[in-house]
């Protein structure tokens, strides 16, 4: 969950016997160093780097001056101008050889990639380091790439899931599969291990992905609350309030879709039109520039407040105490049985 997943959260989740996890995909290679480093200061148990594994973006002047000229009323009224370009705030994974050796250097144990897969020579490098390696799959089609290309684990996301959808190409038609028909079509049709993810919010939704013969549950809005995820105040009031029943998923934010509370930004949808943002994660820079602006006069509806359609089941407990009580809760469901 990168720019909500922290350091602390990660250790804390590992040390109550889950795998934590950090998200590094908006941070350069020292700043992931940093953050491995914390980790590990935290805790001696396994811990997971997620990294995002995008098409780099093709930058595109007219298109990017369009989108200023779009949004540009909202920054008028935020007291603001909008910035006179956009920048790609943050590299792929394919273009970033500091990033990779970076992994190769601390070698956490486990590392997860995210909108798609570096190259083959790139998991062999990492794999001879004893990493195990995840990826995030939405279609069979994705998983059987993901399998051809040597990756130890999938994680099915479902469309109910947070925050940016895993999807490899967006140009690509997306079924849109639901995390119960992903996780059991990968679990029948693939020869890897399937982690579930999408709408897991307690243990009920645990021992459902394990009934459907999933290895474990990757949980992400279920953890939004904690006080060791670094969500703002506005985040985790609108968590809890109706835009959390409303979730949607749009590519207005950042450039990619993602599933994100109902708010000013998502309520943007229906004006844009045969519009199309910049590339990921050039829009992003202009949906944040637009998100600061509107903080700056009070308005938190810009934020990238991503969560998923579990969103209004989202417990507000140390992240140690809501494993526990997921565990506690799997428990109980698994003696019903
Ligand atoms: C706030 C937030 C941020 C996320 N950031 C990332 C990320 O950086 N990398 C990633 O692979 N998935 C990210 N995800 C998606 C999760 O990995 C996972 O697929 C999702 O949270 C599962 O669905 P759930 O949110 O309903 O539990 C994020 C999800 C949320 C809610």
């Amino acid at each position: 969950m990168a720019g909500v997943s922290t350091p602390k959260l990660a250790a804390a989740v590992s040390d109550a016997g889950g795998l934590g996890s950090i998200g590094v995909g908006a941070t350069d290679a020292a700043g992931a160093h940093a953050m491995i480093a914390e980790v590990r200061e935290r805790t001696g148990r396994p811990f997971n780097v997620n990294i995002f594994v995008h098409a780099p973006p093709t930058a595109n002047q007219t298109r990017e001056a369009e989108w200023i000229d779009w949004l540009r009323p909202l920054f008028l009224e935020c007291g603001s101008e909008p910035p006179a370009s956009l920048r790609e705030i943050y590299k792929s994974f394919l273009d970033d050889t500091d990033m990779l050796a970076m992994l190769l250097e601390t070698a956490p144990p486990v590392v997860s990639f995210h909108f798609g897969l570096p190259p083959e020579e790139v998991l062999s490098a990492l794999r001879a380091r004893n990493i195990l390696l995840l990826a995030t799959v939405t279609s069979l089609d994705e998983a059987r790439a993901a399998e051809a290309a040597g990756i130890d684990v999938l994680v099915a996301q479902g469309i109910e899931a947070g925050g940016h959808r895993g999807v490899f190409d967006t140009a690509h038609h997306d079924d849109a599969l639901g995390t119960m028909a992903l996780t059991r079509l990968l679990v029948l049709k693939s020869g890897l291990p399937v982690v579930a993810a999408g709408g897991i919010m307690d243990g009920a939704g645990i021992a459902a992905a394990l009934d459907l013969g999933a290895v474990a549950a990757q949980l992400g809005t279920a953890f939004i609350a904690c006080p060791e995820s670094a969500a703002d105040n506005a985040y985790r009031a609108a968590l809890k309030g109706q835009g959390a029943y409303h979730t949607t998923m749009t590519p207005l934010i950042s450039g990619r879709p993602a599933r994100s509370l109902a708010n000013r930004f998502t309520a943007l949808a229906p004006q844009v039109g045969n519009r199309r943002p910049p590339d990921y994660p050039i829009a992003y820079d202009a949906g944040k520039a637009l998100h600061a602006a509107a903080r700056a006069a009070g308005e938190h509806g810009f934020g990238a407040q991503w969560a998923g359609q579990g969103a209004p089941l989202a417990r507000e407990l140390p992240a140690g105490e809501l494993v526990q009580t997921l565990y506690a809760e799997l428990q109980r469901c698994m003696e019903r049985q």
